[in-house]
């Protein structure tokens, strides 16, 4: 592009027309880069910050305090976080999808930048919450943008939402039956600690709803999960993505160290038939605590990152 620009500089001295084909260049660039700079989507593809970067503390600086609504959830992902993959793959005007919608985080940030918004979410109380939030955000019918929250199960979602309709996913799905074995194992062995997740909110266990995927052992909800990512992909347009906020975790109670769900995910992912595009890292160091896992017979690591799957439609 700069030397585009150059070459406009040097073919005239009229300085009006300069600038507006200078104008002209940066529109052209910012088109490939769903209306940010080069430098600004740049900025934002980092696919790990750690907290040495203090000057650049992106990825790490995404909770805010939480307002009444994200109380009511034990395991919301940060508006922010949800903003900077909306605007790293999508435009305005596109519509974003979120299958686990929770309280509706994907949507609010959707509103924020100008995209349309969908969600399933089987909890009522939770699909309830989400639209009053939608409700309290000033200005929300002053637009032309389609929020739509859908109180059902995702595996529904072909019912719901039309083909090749989403430019963007962002969801994260609860990990498993995995919370419910924390909150058995708190109660039994670690009774004087406390379990905390993303945005540092304490665990709940989402619903007993047996449709309820945080219900599900791990290996009949990787299947479910495949479900999912296969109507995903239906209602996804060519060359959109799908972003997954997800844990890797352990099961020590089966004697199973460690569990990589991301890369399970990540497979179940391809063998439906998306394209894994890419893996973003979020530190979250900051917003936990550190403990002695296993001490004394075994020693662990304490797992302080999230992982974001990253899924595209290509042929
Ligand atoms: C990790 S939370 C998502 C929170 C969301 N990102 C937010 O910020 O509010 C997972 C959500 O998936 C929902 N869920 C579980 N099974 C589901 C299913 N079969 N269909 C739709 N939603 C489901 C749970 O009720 C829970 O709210």
């Amino acid at each position: 592009m700069e030397e585009n620009i150059n070459k406009i500089v040097s073919e005239t001295d009229n300085p009006l027309l300069v600038k507006r084909e200078i104008e002209n260049e940066e529109k052209k660039a910012k088109l490939g880069f769903n209306g940010l700079t080069p430098s600004e989507w740049a900025l934002l593809s980092k696919n790990v910050i750690n907290e040495d970067e203090l000057l650049n503390p992106v990825w790490n600086n995404l909770s805010s305090p939480r307002n009444k609504y994200q109380l009511e959830h034990g395991a919301v992902y940060p508006i922010k976080l949800a903003e900077r993959l909306i605007k790293m793959y999508s435009k305005e005007g596109d519509t974003i999808f979120d299958p686990f919608l929770g309280i509706g985080t994907a949507i609010i940030a959707a509103h924020n930048l100008k995209r349309h918004a969908i969600g399933t979410e089987l909890n009522p109380k939770f699909a309830k919450i989400a639209e009053n939030w939608l409700y309290d955000i000033e200005g929300i019918f002053k637009n032309d943008l389609h929020y739509k929250i859908v109180n059902d199960d995702c595996r529904n979602l072909l019912n719901h939402v039309r083909s090749e309709k989403i430019q963007l996913t962002v969801t994260s799905p609860p990990y498993a039956d995995f919370i419910q074995k924390s909150l058995k194992d708190r109660a039994t062995v670690h009774k004087t600690s406390i379990i905390k997740n993303e945005n540092n909110s304490t665990v709940k266990q989402y619903s007993e709803s047996e449709k309820d995927f945080g219900n599900l052992p791990y290996p009949e909800f990787l299947e479910q999960i495949k479900e999912v990512l296969t109507a995903n992909l239906t209602v996804t347009k060519q060359g959109g993505y799908s972003c997954w906020v997800v844990k890797d975790y352990r099961d020590t109670k089966n004697k199973i160290p460690y569990v990589p769900f991301h890369s399970d995910l990540a497979r179940a992912g391809e063998e439906v038939g998306w394209k894994f595009h890419d893996l973003i890292i979020w530190d979250q160091t900051g917003q936990r605590r550190l403990v002695l896992l296993g001490y004394p017979s075994v020693l662990y690591s304490n797992q302080n990152c999230s992982f974001i799957v990253i899924f595209r439609k290509v042929n």
